[in-house]
């Protein structure tokens, strides 16, 4: 009775794949009354979500179970479970392929979707991919399985995912939403549907607007980070501290904003997105994105500097990489998070390995099976600090004891300027 009752106020969502994106989108929708099916073909994450287990960090266990509890999230691999949906959020991966847009997970949930669509429902994509996806390619698919027009007898729009793996202060209720549709109707019914679930939205014109907003957004941060990075590589050449030279222009109130060299992009967003724009521009207009590619070269090289550093370090203390005892410190990509999607950090091992050192790895986040190289996972110990000749600080996450690896290490290569200490070298 009860379930039903909730189900007539806020009407059934399907959220097509509970990865770092649809998770925590169907978390929040059960909070706010919604049934939500939490669909996903991978049937054993759907398994685990019926048991109530988390296998991404920014949703817990219990808030899984808790949302079980309602009797209101239904995790599920079986298509007929979508039929009849009020809302349905598309949230699958949009990788490349041979460093081309892979939309093959996008025309799968459309083939999916479509048929089940009644009048009156919403479609919202939510995959971060290239201006013109929801209107050029879901679009149709959608109205040709249904048998329905798009804007008239159901809606449809984009609304990127901004969502931060770890970010203690951004999640996604207080990161502002950007929506979109495509026609007026379509904006308000999505727009509405995005207030009750976030603090703020932010409404586009239409679709494509949003795809771009949200490639911009991240090409902004690979060109800036390239930026830094390669200043980095120059400032060690030129004997200038990068970090103090960031600090100093950092002082300024207006126009900079400080960006921090590292070990090079990973994750699904930086050495991707960008490239689905820089494919759009050359398709369409047969350009090339050159902000795009020079980014691409420059944080695709940093692992290489990063290995090569350890080289020059080992070299000064009289040591070789090959047989050297190098202790990796964070293989995820970026602290905080298990994500080892496109790592620098596995890079900068993989590099090592080949010069023939013996490559330890401390990560308590990423799983083993993630990483696919012949490294000895340990767990954090003071006996391993010591014995290394080098220790590379490559993903900080917050649980790591960095005063007792500046007590114990010899030499440190702190590839992100977290440390302080007399053993330590920056980038
Ligand atoms: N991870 C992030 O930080 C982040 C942030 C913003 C946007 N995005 C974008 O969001 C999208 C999803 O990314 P993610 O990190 O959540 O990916 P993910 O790999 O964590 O999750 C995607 C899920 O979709 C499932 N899936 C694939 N095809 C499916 C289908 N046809 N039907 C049902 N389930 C299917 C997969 O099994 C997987 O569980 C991508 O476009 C990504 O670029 C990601």
């Amino acid at each position: 009775m009860e379930r039903s009752r909730e189900m007539a106020v806020k009407g059934k969502l399907v959220v097509i794949g509970q990865g770092y994106v649809g998770l925590p989108l169907s978390m929040r929708a059960v909070e706010v009354g919604y049934t939500v099916i939490g669909f996903d073909l991978d049937k054993s994450r759907v398994d685990q979500l019926a048991s109530g287990t988390t296998y991404i960090e920014d949703v817990s266990s219990s808030q899984i179970k808790s949302a079980l509890e309602t009797d209101r999230f239904i995790p599920s691999f079986d298509p007929s479970d979508i039929d009849g949906f009020d809302f349905c959020v598309i949230t699958v991966p949009t990788p490349l392929r041979d460093g081309l847009p892979d939309l093959s997970y996008i025309t799968s949930a459309s083939s999916m979707i479509g048929p089940r669509i009644k009048k009156g429902s919403s479609v919202i994509l939510e995959s971060t991919t290239y201006p013109g996806t929801t209107s050029e390619l879901v679009l149709p698919e959608l109205e040709r399985l249904s048998n329905l027009v798009a804007g008239v007898d159901f809606f449809l729009g984009y609304s990127p995912e901004r969502i931060d793996p770890g970010n203690p202060k951004f999640n996604f209720v207080n990161t502002p939403k950007l929506v979109s549709g495509i026609n007026k109707a379509s904006l308000e019914v999505i727009s509405n549907f995005y207030k009750d679930l976030v603090d703020e939205t932010v409404e586009l014109k239409s679709p494509a607007e949003a795809e771009m907003a949200k490639l911009l957004e991240n090409t902004f941060r690979h060109v800036n980070v390239a930026l830094v990075n390669e200043l980095a590589v120059f400032a060690n050449e030129l004997g200038i501290d990068v970090w103090e030279a960031i600090r100093g222009a950092a002082s300024k109130p207006f126009g900079f904003m400080p960006f921090f060299p590292g070990p090079g992009v990973g994750g699904h967003c930086l050495p991707i997105d960008p490239s689905y724009l820089s494919w759009k521009v050359k398709l369409q207009l047969g350009e090339n994105f050159r902000f795009v590619e020079l980014a691409n070269d420059i944080n695709h090289h940093m692992p290489q500097f990063v290995s090569r550093r350890v080289m020059l370090g080992l070299n000064e203390r009289g040591k070789a990489v090959k047989g050297s005892n190098i202790v990796l410190v964070g293989l995820a990509y970026k602290p905080n998070t298990s994500d080892a999607r496109e790592s620098p950090g596995v890079s900068v091992a993989a590099s090592l390995i080949e010069l023939g050192a013996r490559v330890i790895a401390l990560d308590p986040l990423v799983r083993k099976e993630d990483v696919n190289l012949p490294l000895e996972w340990k767990d954090f110990s003071k006996e391993i600090i010591k014995e290394a000749d080098v220790v590379v600080i490559l993903s900080p996450h917050r649980d790591f004891d960095l005063d007792e690896i500046v007590k114990s290490a010899s030499y440190i290569l702190d590839t992100r300027h977290v440390l302080k200490g007399d053993n330590i070298e920056y980038l």
